[in-house]
């Protein structure tokens, strides 16, 4: 199953959800984890919008796994301290249109044109291989509840008026020209208080051929979502 596959099971989880956060805490950060991401953000959005209590600051799609993915496999394959690595990765949280930045890489980090294709290939596919190795017993849920906590924790430290956290996340977005796409952005008490519009300069030939690459299907699926929610009005 494709996190695609998930969207009729999750569409409408993740709307009923959003409807009852926007009636009894519309003021809360939401953290949509539920797949397939690339859709069910701008679904939640969409339900936001509809209730009239939509702050693109405070919708967030977690897409942490991607980071921590990156940040394992190029620690491992380059021999570094985990704790040390930073890869930012962007775009979306499926397939192709996850792209992890290694030539943004810290600390700074060579790696040949082999090391890109499969590093990247191996990010995109973590999911997979996890199911594989999972052989019919699920897909990843360790990963993914450390990666949600990370996320959590974030959160709360802006919340609480740390000024210097920052992570990846799938997010409305004035980056690319698509309305939603995962980067980093910069928590703060009322949400995202910053983009980093530097990340997505200076990208190696590879990652804006694959950026250009990954848009067609990022902006398919985030129509999906807007269509399924402006199909379905909210209830009242
Ligand atoms: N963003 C990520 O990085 C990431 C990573 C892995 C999995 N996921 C997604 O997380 C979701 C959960 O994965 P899982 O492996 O824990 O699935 P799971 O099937 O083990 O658990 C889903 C849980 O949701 C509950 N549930 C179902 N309908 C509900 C509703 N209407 N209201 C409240 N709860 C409801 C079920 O009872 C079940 O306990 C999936 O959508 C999966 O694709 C996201």
């Amino acid at each position: 199953m494709t996190r695609d596959d998930l969207f009729n099971i999750n569409a409408n989880i993740v709307k009923t959800l959003v409807e009852a956060v926007a009636d009894n805490c519309p003021d809360a950060f939401i953290h949509v984890i539920s797949n397939p991401v690339n859709s069910t953000v701008p679904i939640a959005a969409e339900v936001l919008k509809q209730k009239g209590v939509y702050d693109p600051k405070k919708l967030f799609g977690v897409t942490t796994l991607d980071v921590v993915r990156a940040n394992t496999f190029v620690a491992e394959k380059k021999n570094l301290k985990l704790i040390d690595v930073d890869v930012p990765v962007i775009g979306g949280h499926a397939g192709i249109t996850i792209l992890p930045l290694l030539s943004k890489t810290k600390p700074s980090v060579r790696f040949s044109d082999e090391e890109v294709e499969q590093l990247t290939i191996r990010i995109q596919n973590a999911g997979t291989e996890v199911v594989e190795a999972k052989a019919g017993a699920g897909s990843a849920t360790l990963s993914m509840a450390y990666a949600a906590a990370r996320f959590v924790e974030s959160s709360l430290r802006a919340l609480d008026g740390d000024g210097d956290v920052y992570e990846c996340s799938f997010v409305q977005s004035d980056l690319t020209d698509l309305p939603f796409f995962a980067s980093r952005v910069k928590l703060g008490r009322k949400g995202i208080e910053a983009m980093i519009p530097s990340d997505l300069q200076g990208l190696s030939e590879y990652e804006e051929k694959a950026l250009e690459a990954l848009k067609p299907e990022l902006k398919a699926s985030i129509e999906k979502g807007i269509a399924f929610a402006q199909k379905q009005p909210v209830t009242a």
